[in-house]
């Protein structure tokens, strides 16, 4: 283990942390007490590529108390809450290989870390640790299956499966309906605009926000500042989910016409180069940018890095670039997801259904070790009981169909 730590008062600090977001994490108490007892992953070693912040937390531990050995990096350098990491490192004796704001090569030589421990059940976030396996192939061969958490990583495996060279069998965790109708419509949603104003305390009221991709995340984003007073544009590629953005009342236009009038632009389409150094040399002084899809290549940075002729960081996870002309533009979390790099990244009771079902679709790669490799959904039964039991944590009742209505409806199905 090459975390060390100095630092207790840092690792006591993540224990509250975590400990915080637990009591927010109702599903996933649910399955700790239920599956901590009778240790359905003993002698099972777990790799997972995750951001490291409180609620992995709470899904490592919930792994590591059903019995397996979980060797634990990071999906994101900027994401990663080193008090957390200490925490588990020092208190819940559970291997982290991250550190906040490692660079490219500490990255992957984590990634790697993780992946010479030969994990027989992998979680990945983005699809970093998956595709590194498939480089790397000798080091699958415990591989029963993965899971995958994000739209992302996803498309990457789609892709993979598409072309045959997917090795093992992956669960889309994302797909859920308990993951993406939540996690990525009010989480993506409130994490984003928490870390836009972590980085820079703007009023949202009366600004013009430009969102870019309409898809859940989107969504979430869009609904959001115009819940804080903020004046939205949607900018799209695909036509129905411009027409439904137009239909939920948002403005609708290209990005060569948002540049010229947005104030703040928050980018998540899982794309390269939705705003490019064209679209920049129109916005305001003083436009702000930000991206909320999982890679950093939503906005040409490269590009105005280049043409930028001074940079400075101004406030934490703010840094300001200014053109010869005085024109400055102010960029979030270094492009990175700006949840995770100026925020917390979402709020522990979303991450309690997305982490239910990694865990529990983890169970089902277990038990199910006949999958051929391929892109799986997440069993029907199982998005189901997260949402029971999320509805359970909440203590929310709601209404049985009679018998008589489920005659009914029995009965229309079968065409009568
Ligand atoms: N992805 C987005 N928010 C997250 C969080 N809080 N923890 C782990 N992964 C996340």
């Amino acid at each position: 283990m090459d975390y060390t730590i100095k630092d207790i008062k840092l690792a006591d600090r993540g224990k509250k942390r975590v400990e915080w977001a637990f009591q927010h994490m109702q599903v996933l108490k649910i399955l700790r007490e239920h599956y901590g007892r009778n240790k359905i992953f003993k002698g099972l070693r777990i790799g997972c590529c995750l951001h490291v912040t409180t609620e992995t937390a709470n899904l490592v531990i919930n792994m590591r108390d059903a019995g397996a050995q979980v060797f634990l990096c990071a999906s994101n350098p900027l994401s990663t809450q080193d008090d957390v990491a200490a925490y588990l490192v020092r208190n819940e004796k559970i291997s982290v290989f991250a550190k906040h704001g490692d660079d490219k090569e500490s990255y992957y030589k984590n990634i790697k870390k993780v992946m010479s421990k030969e994990p027989h059940l992998v979680v990945d976030d983005g699809g970093d640790l998956i595709s590194s396996f498939h480089r790397n192939i000798s080091l699958a061969k415990n591989i029963i299956g993965a899971t995958e958490e994000t739209t992302t990583g996803v498309i990457r495996l789609r892709s993979l499966a598409k072309n045959k060279l997917l090795k093992f069998p992956v669960i889309a965790v994302n797909d859920a309906n308990t993951k993406h109708f939540f996690d990525n419509r009010y989480g993506t949603g409130q994490s984003s605009i928490d870390g836009l104003l972590r980085a820079t305390n703007i009023l949202l009221a009366g600004k013009t926000a430009v969102v870019s991709g309409y898809g859940w995340c989107g969504r979430g984003i869009a609904r959001r500042f115009q819940g804080m007073g903020a004046r939205v544009i949607v900018t799209e590629v695909d036509p129905l989910r411009a027409l439904e953005a137009v239909m939920d009342g948002y403005w609708v236009m290209p990005m060569s016409e948002a540049s010229k009038i947005g104030d703040v632009f928050i980018t998540s389409t899982g794309n390269i180069s939705v705003i490019t150094l064209t679209n920049i040399r129109q916005m305001k002084d003083g436009a702000i940018l930000g991206n909320a899809g999982h890679f950093n290549v939503e906005i040409d940075l490269s590009a105005l890095e280049k043409a930028a002729r001074k940079k400075r960081n101004v406030r934490e996870g703010l840094d300001e670039y200014t053109f010869a002309n005085g024109k400055r533009i102010y960029i979030l979390g270094e492009g990175r997801l700006v949840n995770l790099a100026c925020a917390e990244g979402h709020p522990s009771s979303v991450m309690d259904m997305s982490f239910a079902n990694q865990f529990l679709s983890l169970k089902y790669l277990k038990e199910h070790p006949e999958l051929k490799p391929d892109v799986y959904q997440v069993p029907e039964e199982v998005d189901k009981k997260v949402a029971d039991m999320k509805l359970k944590g909440m203590n929310i009742k709601i209404d049985k169909p009679t018998r008589k209505q489920a005659e009914y409806v029995n009965s229309w199905e079968l065409g009568t």
